[in-house]
């Protein structure tokens, strides 16, 4: 399988939302993924449930939702309701899990566990083989447009070994400061999908930008 693009929403104009959703409908992106953030989990709110409802009725891709959010489980309804192809919960937010992760499942929604860049990869041993994806964190969430950790490229090698060695299906998410300087190297370590907010959008050609990710 070569590897999935999924452009972050929140670098996107929001004035002008419906052209960028177009943008990404027309491009060689694969997945739509979306920012939730609380103020609590992380120090930045970004946007709730009539946002992604509009996104949902535009967008011709699959929903790759990232909860950055305390207590997840109170919302995963309404989530899988707006249309979530993918519904991934922080490692961090969740005390029960694998109660969690079933719960995301059970409703045909894909499930997907997030580290933080401080949470070792060893933490997932028990619930790998029931994850549809793991996401590294390559940046401390909450914002886009911040510097990639150089340390991911090494916890994407372990999680590799991990999902290698437990026979996992899982695929590999990578989440922040992803770059036209760096996609190859994540690739090249083991990585299935590369989320790209900042890079996609600051750029005057953002399409162009999707297709060198994709083709890195
Ligand atoms: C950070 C978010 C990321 C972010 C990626 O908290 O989870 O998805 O939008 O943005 P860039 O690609 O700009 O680092
Ligand atoms: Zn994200």
């Amino acid at each position: 399988m070569s590897h999935l693009i999924a452009p972050s929403l929140l670098s996107a104009n929001f004035l002008n939302l419906e052209s960028d959703i177009e943008m990404i409908n027309q491009s060689e992106a694969d997945w739509f993924h979306l920012d939730i953030m609380d103020g609590v989990f992380v120090p930045n709110i970004s946007f709730g449930f009539p946002v992604i409802e509009k996104i949902s009725k535009k967008a011709t891709k699959p929903l790759d939702v990232h909860l950055m959010i305390i207590d997840p489980d109170r919302y995963l309804k309404r989530f899988q309701e707006t249309g979530a192809y993918l519904i991934s919960v922080h490692y961090e937010a969740c005390p029960h899990l694998h109660r969690t992760v079933y719960a995301i499942k059970n409703s045909e929604v894909k499930a997907g566990v997030v580290l933080n860049p401080h949470t070792p990869v060893h933490l997932l041993s028990s619930i790998i083989k029931d994850l549809d994806l793991v996401m590294l964190m390559a940046v401390n969430p909450g914002y886009g447009g911040q510097n990639f950790i150089p340390e991911t490229y090494s916890k994407i090698e372990q999680l590799k070994e991990l999902i290698l060695e437990k026979g996992s299906q899982a695929l590999i998410e990578i989440d922040g400061g992803v770059d036209l300087s760096n996609s190859s190297e994540i690739i090249r370590c083991g990585a299935d999908v590369l989320v790209a907010g900042n890079t996609v959008f600051s750029s005057p050609d953002p399409s162009g930008v999707i297709h060198q990710l994709k083709y890195c």
